[in-house]
């Protein structure tokens, strides 16, 4: 072996990716297969998008704007906040990272629901922190266990919500009575990567009801899902300006390239919030229609806020993957657990409720 890597790195289970579609053809022999594994959009690039992200190539050459200047100012404006309240980086997992690195140094305590966001163990184990686990209640998040879990040496709350895999949600008022109990020494990171799924009205938007009253919540969000561009890695973070800071001081230079600067900037142009926006919608009505389907053929089901369904199957869930698989379906097994299943076009949708059939 060359060079001697930390213990904990040396300890990390490398990234494993879901299956590619096509992958997962070939290991079948199938014609094709479709992939409901990673929570993506299953749309394409808006035409309005692609033609930024070409004009946006021209400058290849160039290093992009550091800071994504224009577009931290159009998140600001949308946002109703000041732009030094906002920053960017490369994906909503970047700017949770770049919160490890400002936040928790060796020995610290990092306090999150679980199970949750499979990179919360990983980034607790690379900062050499001791994660604080605390058990979901019915697939849900028990706040009052994690206000509970909170001592003197927590650096970062971590709250996904909605919650991947589960697709539960926080109410807001649960939320801020969390933050409430909390020390403001303690970053309260609220993770809505599936933000725009969300229909359940006690989530309200915390922009307005949880960070004027609490400098040390903040908010990230992504432009992987609602906005179909997981492939161009951007997210962005609202919350205090001290805080932002702090997560900005960490980051790589130029972090976010320039072209996916544009595709974001051209995303947030009214006419493509429309488009996106009606997307988001099909995307709901198929998630309610299929959790029903999926009811009424007796497999169990965890209401979900997301782009994505949680079966909570337990140990059938390997074998119920490789079913899928092999009739050319790839979706999400967790081991024991259960099995995720994003949401996709209703032709994709109605191949995987064809392929699971009765329980
Ligand atoms: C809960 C949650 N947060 C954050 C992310 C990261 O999204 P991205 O880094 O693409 O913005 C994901 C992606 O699956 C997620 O499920």
């Amino acid at each position: 072996m060359s060079g001697k890597p930390r213990a904990v790195v040396e300890n990390l289970p490398q990234y494993k990716p879901g299956k590619s579609a096509a992958q997962a053809a070939a290991d079948h022999q199938l014609a094709e297969a479709i992939k409901l594994a990673s929570n993506e959009s299953s749309y394409g690039p808006l035409p309005s998008v692609l033609k930024a992200v070409a004009d946006g190539a021209e400058l290849l050459n160039r290093y992009p704007d550091h800071r994504g200047e224009a577009l931290r100012v159009a998140i600001s404006e949308k946002q109703g906040i000041a732009p030094d309240q906002v920053t960017i980086g490369c994906g909503s997992v970047g700017l949770l990272q770049q919160a490890f690195t400002a936040y928790v140094g060796s020995g610290d305590e990092v306090v999150y629901p679980w199970r949750s966001f499979e990179v919360h163990p990983v980034f607790s184990a690379i900062a050499e922190a001791n994660p604080i686990m605390v058990p979901l209640r019915e697939q849900a998040f028990d706040l009052d266990a994690v206000a509970a879990a909170v001592t003197a040496r927590t650096k970062l709350v971590i709250l996904s919500t909605p919650n991947n895999p589960t697709g539960t949600v926080c109410a807001t008022r649960d939320l801020n009575n969390l933050l409430d109990s909390v020390s403001d020494d303690v970053v309260v990171i609220i993770d809505e990567a599936y933000l725009e799924f969300v229909t359940d009205d006690s989530v309200k938007d915390p922009v307005a009801e949880i960070l004027p009253h609490h400098d040390n919540a903040i908010v990230f969000r992504t432009f992987s899902k609602a906005y179909g561009l997981a492939n161009l890695r951007v997210g962005y973070a609202l919350g205090h300006s001290e805080v932002i800071g702090s997560i900005d001081k960490v980051a790589l230079p130029f972090l976010v390239n320039g072209v996916a600067q544009a595709a974001v900037l051209a995303s947030l142009e009214p006419d493509a919030e429309k488009e996106l926006g009606d997307r988001v919608a099909e995307v709901i009505g198929e998630r309610d229609r299929v959790t029903a389907k999926l009811l009424e053929l007796g497999w169990p089901v965890t209401p979900s806020q997301a782009n994505f369904l949680w079966l909570p199957v337990e140990g059938q869930a390997g074998p119920l993957f490789q079913r899928l698989e092999s009739k050319g379906i790839v979706t999400r097994p967790f081991e024991n657990e259960g099995l995720r299943v994003t949401i996709g076009k209703p032709e994709e949708n109605d191949r995987f409720i064809e392929a699971i059939g009765p329980k």
